[in-house]
């Protein structure tokens, strides 16, 4: 008898989003994995290779949050966006290339824009992330990478994964993970409890492990939750800030003042300053030392 975690029917639909081109790779098994996890549970599961489909980059055109009227480029964003909005919950995956999550994560992260005054589609969903590396140490910011996505795209964050190893597959010869990749899917489908917030010294929020240091104190350079460093018995131990944890700057309010307070309040500070901008701009313009290939 399973013991459903969500105060909701059980989820429905899980949507794994790949972002390795590598066919069979470490990514795509742990995505599978999970999935197999949800239908184990009864979840119904489909999966995107993001790779696969055309994805281009964001031209900061801002059409998209100035005048409201979508994105001006013709791909295949707004009919993933369509597969979000059916799923109950997501789970997204990206092998570490230089330091972090691929560059697929990222075009796609940087697309949620043209969603920012449609997120409420995306209102209760869940997510969950693996990201996978080569070895320890060299991963700083795939988890930070893949986890602002699902932030960016409205989602409260459940579970998150990192898995080591270098070869397509071999990831599988480590069987805890595989059992976590498992257990994420049971998560997400609403079978099993998420992780105890904090029970792990990440950021509650976003579960990364990086902090800011500025002049007004350390933060989480993800969600600016404040954090309190403390040295107990020679350790490091971190707090996260209970209210800004709460206020971090994804959640649905946060997120539409800084859209509508900043984010749409730069056209008229651009505007009001335009013709001087021009002139000082004219001489770049004129610099054209563009080189091509042939
Ligand atoms: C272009 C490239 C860059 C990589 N950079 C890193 C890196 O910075 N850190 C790391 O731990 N592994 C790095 N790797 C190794 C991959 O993260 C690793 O092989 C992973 O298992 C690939 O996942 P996949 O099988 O799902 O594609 C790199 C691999 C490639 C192809």
């Amino acid at each position: 008898m399973i013991n459903f975690y969500h105060d909701r029917d059980m989820m429905r639909k899980l949507l794994g989003l790949l972002g390795s081109a590598r066919k069979n790779g470490n990514t795509e098994v742990l995505i599978k994995e999970a999935l197999m996890g949800a239908e184990e549970v009864g979840a119904e599961t489909g999966m995107i290779r993001l790779t696969d489909l055309s994805i281009r980059p964001c031209t900061g055109c801002m059409a998209c949050v100035f005048r409201n009227e979508g994105c001006r480029i013709d791909d295949d964003l707004e009919w993933i966006f369509e597969k979000m909005v059916e799923a109950d919950a997501i789970i997204i995956g990206a092998p570490t290339y230089y330091l972090g999550a691929c560059a697929t994560i990222k075009l796609f992260t940087d697309r949620a824009l043209q969603f920012a005054t449609r997120l409420d589609r995306m209102h209760g969903k869940v997510g969950a992330s693996i990201a996978v590396a080569g070895l320890p140490e060299w991963d700083a910011f795939t988890v930070p990478i893949l986890n602002t996505c699902l932030l960016a795209y409205n989602m409260r964050i459940e579970r998150t994964l990192v898995a080591y190893a270098p070869g397509p597959g071999e990831v599988l010869l480590d069987d805890k993970v595989v059992e976590s990749a498992n257990s994420i899917g049971k998560v997400l489908a609403g079978a099993a409890e998420p992780e105890q917030q904090n029970s792990t010294g990440l950021c509650p929020v976003c579960r990364t492990d990086l902090v800011r240091i500025t002049e007004k104190g350390a933060v989480c350079p993800v969600c600016n939750a404040k954090i309190t460093i403390r040295l107990e018995n020679s350790s490091i131990r971190l707090e996260y800030d209970a209210n800004s944890v709460v206020n971090h700057r994804w959640t649905e309010e946060n997120f539409e003042a800084h859209l509508n307070n900043w984010i749409r309040a730069t056209e008229k500070k651009f505007k009001a300053r335009f013709e001087e901008i021009k002139n000082l701009s004219q001489k770049y313009r004129e610099f054209d030392r563009w080189i091509e290939p042939p």
